[in-house]
């Protein structure tokens, strides 16, 4: 390892590359965003609407993206910058929102890690207290810190081993046993007198409730849950050996995600229906109504929640680290850091932001950053969330569409025209037409809707700045 031209790295196997990206898609955003989004903007409307942006959209975006890693074989930057300087920016874009998304993720990723041990001391023996206590948690100083602290450590243990040994073992492990969790759960909710009601909530579409809004949190949605946008999957991708069918994957990664999102929402609201609780209480959703519910069922509750919390921490985990990785990678391509030494730097980066986003929750809870209206928690998540990701996707797609050769992709996504994309015309018109105009459409109106103008400006501001000066990074 002592020479930069060390042979990069590679997956250990397909099936570990699949639950490696799988596990990168599913995480907190199908468990605890999926569904207080879907609760919070009406249901099965916004689910339909997520749906065809996930299948029109996202499927496409992460063809691309995989497309993009291996033909390069570099991570978000050197992908982008291997074709022409100029597009730099647009993998940097991806770094920042990678150190973005991760200032505010582990924080939640510490909250459930929090709740397994919760479950059982004593949190299900009270249920009128339960939001109380979720309060009082993430408003302290003390507590919600130590644990985004031990959930980063754990971060920083599976990405210093690296890819095969580190990411991949962890996520072929964790990944099925989340799925098995989850269905276990979801049979529990549905056989709840009452459930049904969930069911109909879940899947009979009200259209009254849609808002431009809708139309934006669920492109944002479709962005984050399939980690697309910032380079994550173009990361994945680059260790990816050419023999994998790209196309193939991709089709697959996304269902699992989606799968699981769905199998959330149906572990979730049949439960909340049943109880006669509420679906729109936002961010607390999974950590309020769920302990509720499983408070009610006696202690079996306490098995379930703990088993819970354990199938929300290990989504949560393969997920942090692809975001990790996406920093991580960008140090070690074009930077020539070692690996081990490129973890410690991004992650203490990393937990510093997460100390001010918990800490806004608490101890500066009254604090809002001059000029943006928000706290350090909302902002990461709002930039990322409303600009970030669907702006990197709108100029992944123009980059792909525009400024990458059609022939050469063919090669790329029928592995030199030995196996089968019948699909590869419409795809690249996708990509090159239909995409870039529905993403700018949605974006500007979305993004024109934010109500803190100085939180739209600031992000757009990064952007430009970030086009002008990124050449040299
Ligand atoms: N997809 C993950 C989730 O749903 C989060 C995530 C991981 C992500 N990597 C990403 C989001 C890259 C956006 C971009 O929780």
């Amino acid at each position: 390892m002592e020479k930069s031209v060390v042979k990069r790295e590679n997956w250990g196997s397909k099936i570990g590359f699949i639950m490696a990206a799988a596990g990168s898609a599913v995480g907190l955003g199908n468990i605890w965003r999926f569904p207080y989004l879907l609760g919070e903007n009406g249901g099965a409307a916004f689910l339909l609407i997520y749906l065809v942006f996930v299948v029109f959209i996202g499927i496409s975006i992460m063809i691309a993206e995989f497309a993009v890693g291996r033909k390069s074989n570099r991570a978000a930057v050197g992908a982008f910058k291997s074709q022409s300087g100029g597009w730099t920016f647009a993998g940097v874009i991806g770094v920042l929102s990678a150190f973005f998304i991760m200032g505010f993720y582990p924080v939640v990723g510490g909250w459930s890690m929090s709740y397994i041990v919760k479950s059982f001391t004593g949190l299900l023996g009270n249920p009128e207290a339960i939001g109380g206590t979720f309060g009082a948690f993430i408003t302290g100083s003390t507590q919600p810190l130590i644990w985004m602290l031990a959930f980063l450590v754990l971060n920083v243990l599976i990405v210093a081993k690296g890819i095969a040994g580190g990411i991949e073992k962890a996520a072929k492990l964790l990944m099925p046993v989340l799925f098995g969790l989850l269905v276990l759960i979801a049979f529990r909710s549905l056989t709840l007198t009452g459930a049904a009601a969930g069911l109909s909530y879940m899947f009979k579409p009200d259209f009254s409730a849609v808002t431009g809004q809708t139309w934006l949190a669920a492109l944002g949605q479709a962005f984050f849950s399939l980690s697309l946008g910032m380079g994550c999957m173009i990361t994945y991708g680059s260790y990816l050996n050419k023999k994998e069918d790209l196309v193939s994957n991709a089709v697959l990664v996304t269902g699992m995600d989606v799968g699981v999102a769905l199998l959330a929402g149906l572990a979730m609201f049949p439960a909340i229906f049943a109880m006669g609780m509420e679906p729109d209480v936002g961010p607390g959703l999974v950590f309020v109504v769920i302990p509720s519910v499983f408070a009610a069922m006696g202690s079996i509750g306490t098995l379930l929640s703990i088993i819970f919390f354990i199938a929300l921490t290990v989504a949560a985990l393969t997920s942090s680290v692809s975001l990790m990785e996406v920093a991580v990678a960008y140090f070690i391509d074009e930077k020539g850091v070692e690996r081990k030494k490129a973890v410690y730097g991004v992650s203490s980066a990393m937990g510093v932001l997460c100390v001010l986003s918990s800490l806004s929750l608490g101890a500066m809870a009254g604090f809002t950053i001059p000029g943006l209206g928000v706290g350090f928690f909302d902002l990461f998540d709002y930039i990322t969330d409303k600009i970030f990701l669907s702006i990197g996707g709108l100029l992944l797609a123009i980059f792909v569409g525009w400024f990458l050769d059609k022939e050469e992709l063919r090669q790329e996504l029928t592995n030199g025209g030995t196996i089968q994309f019948g699909l590869f015309e419409a795809w690249h018109a996708l990509i090159k037409y239909v995409i870039p105009v529905a993403i700018a459409i949605v974006a500007v109106a979305g993004i024109a809707s934010i109500e803190q103008t100085g939180l739209m400006v600031f992000g757009l501001l990064i952007i430009v700045v970030l086009a002008v000066f990124s050449k040299k990074l």
